[in-house]
């Protein structure tokens, strides 16, 4: 059978953040491996739903309807035997716009929000953007297994008196799935203090090979009491421009305060498409999404080959337990951060993230998005082997 995941499809001319480089005075002829979306085109269930209602023309206001709780809590108990009840959850427009609505609704002007670097780049923005105090931990790294520094996670909090703390669980950008005992531990140092956690788990279907994840608000009904729980399809089945987030808030006081800020912010219904999308992909995205992750791990495979076979020599990298995402160590590169991206675009023409965008202990990464067919892979592969060889000479 044809590997659908094979198959390149322009993107270019649709607008996309990834690919529309020119616009934001970027190289048409730089290979973009940073925004986190996929190249592979969403499973054919949530085609053909979207079809459908192309075809019947009317795209008014729309609740989630039908069997769309039965698909998403379905899809919750199969793959983590988790139930939540049907009245905990919550919609909001996207990941990012739950988090901003959650900092805004359980915390004050001032209060403290902490968060553990690096860390998806945008979780910043939350805190600062609403005047609140940012209080960055630092993971520890040790040969490129990132573990949280529990002394100084309970100090920054007691320190700062800590509100919320914003936990990205798997962990964008350094591929952990978090053990049930490290959440065990989150949970009870933050119970104690009285922190709510914001948990991002917009990456939890992407988990390879043994790993397990654990929804944070299925750890006891203590933990679910101070958890707002953001999921989304968005990253799952590659349908990101949806922008939907199914939030799930146990504690009804927090939930009623959430409810509260997103009316203030004049949101209601959720786009019609995401809607659709979102009851599709739960329902029968299952055997895609397994394909997909074989075919993620064929591709770090190939990451791995090229480190292993010396072809990218000063950058180290080990297979992430989650995400799609390679977390390349360029310390020995020794460059410093500016130079090491102008290294990637200008040097090899690939566009990465930068790891210092992450925050504390991401200076000297890249983060490289591996959710491409294996021959773009290997084209920006052979790219940065190319400019790192003249580089050598
Ligand atoms: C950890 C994490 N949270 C949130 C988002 C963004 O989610 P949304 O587009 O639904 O706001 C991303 C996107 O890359 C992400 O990696």
């Amino acid at each position: 059978m044809p590997e659908i995941f094979d198959e390149i499809i322009c993107r270019s001319g649709t607008g996309s953040l990834k690919y529309d480089m020119e616009s934001r005075g970027r190289s048409a002829d730089v290979l973009p491996l940073w925004v986190g979306d996929m190249d592979f085109r969403a499973p054919q269930c949530i085609l053909d739903a979207l079809s459908e209602r192309n075809a019947h023309g009317i795209y008014g206001y729309t609740e989630p309807y039908g069997d769309y709780y039965d698909a998403l809590l379905g899809w919750f108990s199969r793959r983590f035997g988790w139930s939540p009840q049907r009245d905990w959850r919550v919609l909001s427009h996207g990941l990012m716009n739950a988090i901003h609505i959650a900092v805004r609704a359980l915390t004050q002007p001032g209060d403290a929000v902490m968060i553990t670097q690096p860390v998806y780049q945008h979780f910043t923005e939350a805190p600062l953007f609403n005047n609140r105090r940012l209080v960055c931990g630092t993971l520890i790294e040790n040969n490129l297994r990132y573990t949280i520094d529990f002394d100084e996670f309970e100090r920054l909090i007691t320190e700062n008196s800590v509100k919320l703390y914003l936990l990205c669980s798997p962990h964008n950008p350094a591929g952990r799935v978090w053990t049930r005992d490290e959440l065990e531990k989150i949970a009870e140092i933050c119970l104690r203090h009285g922190t709510v956690v914001v948990c991002d788990e917009i990456h939890h279907d992407f988990i390879h090979g043994d790993n397990r994840h654990t929804i944070f608000s299925s750890l006891s009904p203590e933990a679910a009491d101070i958890t707002v729980l953001c999921t989304s399809p968005s990253k799952t089945f590659n349908v990101a421009g949806i922008q939907l987030a199914n939030v799930f808030i146990k504690n009804p006081t927090l939930r009623e305060r959430f409810l509260a800020e997103k009316a203030a912010m004049g949101l209601s219904q959720a786009p019609v498409s995401a809607i659709l999308a979102c009851r599709a992909g739960y329902s029968g995205g299952e055997p895609w999404l397994c394909g997909l992750l074989r075919y993620l791990d064929g591709n770090f495979n190939l990451i791995s080959d090229y480190i292993s076979s010396g072809k990218l020599p000063g950058i180290k990298f080990t297979k992430p337990e989650a995400t799609y995402f390679a977390w390349l160590d360029c310390r020995a590169l020794n460059m410093e951060d500016r130079a090491l991206r102008r290294f990637f675009e200008e040097g090899a023409r690939v566009l990465l993230s930068d790891g210092a965008g992450f925050g504390n202990g991401g200076s000297g990464f890249m983060r490289l998005n591996a959710a491409c067919p294996r021959t773009v892979l290997k084209d920006g592969l052979d790219r940065i082997a190319g400019a790192l060889c003249l580089s050598s000479r």
